[in-house]
Formats: structure tokens, C-alpha cells, sequence
């Protein structure tokens, strides 16, 4: 109370003070009361605490990329002269027109030959905490490197052998020397892997269920909302929540209810037992539109997979009725990607000396 006293003496200063100032003009009727807000749908209220709408562009540490190193990721994101017969691209197994995957179980490489892993989407990838199933490269600039040199992918020789290919197309010396102005060192590896993780930080696909995120309670229809509380209660949310629902962190493939599998997960980058058939969460946006499913894509439908999930991670036997709202409300984030940011561009011609393909 005492504390107060001084600050009253000062109010009353100013206004002798202000006295000799034309009387103020006078206040202005207060406004009606305003009718309080309508309730926010409690589903809402419940799911903004758990995700957030996916932004306009994944920026990464580097900042905003440029318009022109954008655009060459964008090519060579499409051109199958980065592998060594010319007939694979990033597009190949990450299809820009069908949810950025091949939808096989094992994507055929060079020679048509699989590997034992599913290939994820590349949309809204860069959000992940890090890359591959198993997260061994920190970020989508670093995972460029590793398929083209993948001699069951793109089966280039080696990174020197890539950047001649990149050198012999006259178009690509110059969207190089765009995309890394004053750079003598323009065409190298590592700047095609950057361009192509430029390129792939706007692969963003805004769904409903952004638009519900960000307020609009009618973006999603009632069977949805009644799915997206199924699959809070069930607790799917402890590992596939967030912007990406999921990409965040790693979990023990069988948690609850050992599952059977020959990979060793994150145990082959850590080499610690504890991360034996260890995966990160995958994101879950556009589920619906990515089977088959699981690191080896051994699952042909998302009804299985949902019910395999609540098995093995949560100890839960989902009845059939739960596993139908759940991939109802898993609809709500099938998104759309900016056609004009994805169209393929024409691709600069080759050179005299761009090597020939090489089906060996
Ligand atoms: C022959 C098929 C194939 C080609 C070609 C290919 N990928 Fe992949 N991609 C895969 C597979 C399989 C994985 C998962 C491998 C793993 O986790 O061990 C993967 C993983 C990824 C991921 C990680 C996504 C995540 O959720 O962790 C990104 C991003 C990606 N690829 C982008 C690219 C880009 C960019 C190119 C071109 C430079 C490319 N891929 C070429 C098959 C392919
Ligand atoms: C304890 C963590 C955890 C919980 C809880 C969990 N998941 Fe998963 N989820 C994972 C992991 C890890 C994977 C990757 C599995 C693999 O390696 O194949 C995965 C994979 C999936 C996949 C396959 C994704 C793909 O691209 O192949 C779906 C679908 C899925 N989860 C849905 C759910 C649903 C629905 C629930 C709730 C019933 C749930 N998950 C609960 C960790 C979890």
C-alpha cells in the first residue's frame, strides 16, 4: 500500500501540469461490451497442443535459398543423367506427381536391383529431425549425396565423375554460376546436394487439416474430427505429433509387443545394441497416399498398419470400427503441392563430351 503512495502524488503532478494545455477533448462513449467469442471447438484446442500447420517453405539454417539455386535443384531433382545408364532420377523413386513416392515395397535402382528399405516420401521431408529411416544424414542437403553414388540407385562412379557429367552440359555451368555467384568453384558435389535440398525445402503440402490448425474449426468434417480424437486417445501422438506428425524421434520398432525384423534400424549408424530395429517416427502427412507401408514396405494397407502400430507401440488391440476412424481422420492431411513449384522444367541440353548412358 505504502508503495503506491508516490505514484499517486506523481498522477496528480501531471495533471496540475497538464492543466494549462486546452482541456482535453472528452473520452469517447465506451464501446459496447462485445459478446465473448464463441468457444473454440475443443478438438481444436485439444490438437493445437499436440501439432502445428505445416509453414509456406521449410527454411533451413542457411536462411531463404535463392530463386536460381532453387531452380537448379528443381532440374536436377528430374534428370536421370546424374546416374549412370540415364534412366534414374531423385523422380524416380520420390515422384512428385504421386506423393513423392514410387508406391513399391523396394524401389527398383540401376539394373532394376532393391534395396531393403521403402522409400519415404521427399514432401515435407526437410522438417524430419534427420534423414532416412534410420537418420543417418542430419538434413536433406547432406541425404543428396548419398543416391547418386548408390550403386544400387543412381550407381554414379564417383563424385568426381558426377561433377564432369555436371560440367559437360553448358546449361548447367551456367545455372551453377547463378545459383553460386562469384564462386570459381561453382559445379562441385557438394553444391549440387545443396541445390537439390534447396529445392526440396518447398515441397510442402497444405492439407485441411493445416487450414483446421490454423483456426478454421469446418475445415475438417465431423467423421474427421471424430477420427483425429481417436487418435489422441489412442495415443499415437507420442511419437507422431508436431508439424510433420512424426520425423522428430527415434522408437523401437515393437515397443510394447516384439515385431519381427531383419533390420537393424539405427543400430547400423550407432552401433549400440540399445537401437536394434530403432526407426525414426515417420511423418504421417499424406499417409493415405504412400503404401505400402513400414521401413521395408512389407505392409500393403493403412488399416494393417494402424492396427500393427497400436499393437507393437502402444500394447492396444484397435477394433476394426477405431482403425477406420483413425485413417479417416489420417485423410484430413493429404495435402497439395504448388504445381508451378514441381512442374519439371526443360532440362539444359548435353555437350559433346557428356558420357554417354551406361547400362554395365
Ligand atoms: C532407386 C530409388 C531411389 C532414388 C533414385 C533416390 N532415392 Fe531417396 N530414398 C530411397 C530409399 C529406399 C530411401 C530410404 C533409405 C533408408 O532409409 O535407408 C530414401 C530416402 C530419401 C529421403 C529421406 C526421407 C525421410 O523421410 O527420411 C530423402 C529426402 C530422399 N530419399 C531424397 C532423394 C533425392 C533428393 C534423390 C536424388 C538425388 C533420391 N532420394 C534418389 C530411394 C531412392
Ligand atoms: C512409440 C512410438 C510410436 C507410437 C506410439 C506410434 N507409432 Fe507409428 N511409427 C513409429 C515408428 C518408429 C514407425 C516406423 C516403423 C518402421 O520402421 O517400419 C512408425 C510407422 C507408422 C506408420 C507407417 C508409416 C510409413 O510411412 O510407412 C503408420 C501409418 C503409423 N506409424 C501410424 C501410427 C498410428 C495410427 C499410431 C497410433 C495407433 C502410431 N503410429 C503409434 C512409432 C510410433
Amino acid at each position: 500500500m505504502r508503495s503506491l503512495l508516490p505514484l499517486i502524488v506523481l498522477a496528480g503532478g501531471l495533471v496540475a501540469c497538464d492543466s494549462e494545455a486546452p482541456a482535453p477533448a472528452p473520452a469517447p462513449a465506451p464501446a459496447p461490451a462485445a459478446p465473448p467469442p464463441p468457444a473454440e471447438d475443443p478438438v481444436l484446442t485439444r490438437a493445437k497442443a499436440l501439432f502445428q500447420p505445416l509453414p509456406d517453405f521449410m527454411e533451413g539454417p542457411a536462411g531463404k535459398p535463392s530463386p536460381e539455386l532453387i531452380d537448379l535443384g528443381r532440374a536436377l531433382y528430374y534428370d536421370t543423367r546424374l546416374s549412370k545408364n540415364h534412366d534414374i532420377s531423385c523422380n524416380s523413386c520420390h515422384d512428385l506427381a504421386r506423393f513423392g513416392v514410387d508406391g513399391e515395397p523396394t524401389s527398383p535402382g540401376h539394373k532394376g536391383q532393391r534395396g531393403g528399405r521403402n522409400s519415404p516420401t521427399s514432401l515435407n521431408a526437410a522438417l524430419h529431425v534427420a534423414q532416412f529411416w534410420d537418420g543417418r544424414a542430419a538434413d536433406v542437403e547432406a541425404q543428396a549425396k548419398g543416391p547418386v553414388l548408390n550403386p544400387i540407385e543412381m550407381a554414379m562412379a564417383d563424385e568426381a565423375t558426377v561433377v564432369k557429367t555436371l560440367q559437360s552440359i553448358p546449361g548447367y555451368v551456367e545455372m551453377f554460376g547463378k545459383a553460386f555467384p562469384g564462386d570459381a568453384n561453382a559445379v562441385s558435389y557438394d553444391h549440387m546436394a545443396a541445390a537439390i535440398g534447396a529445392f526440396e525445402r518447398g515441397l510442402v503440402t497444405p492439407s485441411p487439416f493445416d487450414a483446421f490448425l490454423k483456426g478454421d474449426a469446418a475445415a475438417l468434417t465431423d467423421a474427421q474430427k471424430d477420427g483425429l480424437t481417436a487418435f489422441m486417445d489412442t495415443g499415437c501422438t507420442a511419437c507422431h505429433a508436431g508439424v510433420a506428425m512424426g520425423g522428430q524421434g527415434y522408437f523401437k520398432l515393437g515397443m510394447a509387443v516384439p515385431y519381427e525384423t531383419k533390420d537393424a534400424g539405427r543400430k547400423e549408424v550407432t552401433g549400440n545394441e540399445a537401437d536394434l530395429a530403432v526407426f525414426k517416427a515417420p511423418s504421417l502427412r499424406n499417409i493415405t497416399k504412400t503404401a505400402p507401408y513400414f521401413h521395408d514396405g512389407s505392409i500393403a494397407t493403412l488399416e494393417q498398419a494402424v492396427t500393427l502400430m497400436a499393437k507393437h507401440q502402444l500394447g492396444k488391440e484397435l477394433a476394426e470400427a477405431d482403425v477406420a476412424r483413425i485413417v479417416t481422420f489420417l485423410g484430413a492431411t493429404e495435402g497439395t503441392l504448388n504445381a508451378d513449384y514441381v512442374k519439371k522444367p526443360e532440362l539444359p541440353a548435353s555437350g559433346p563430351e557428356t558420357p554417354k548412358p551406361d547400362p554395365s
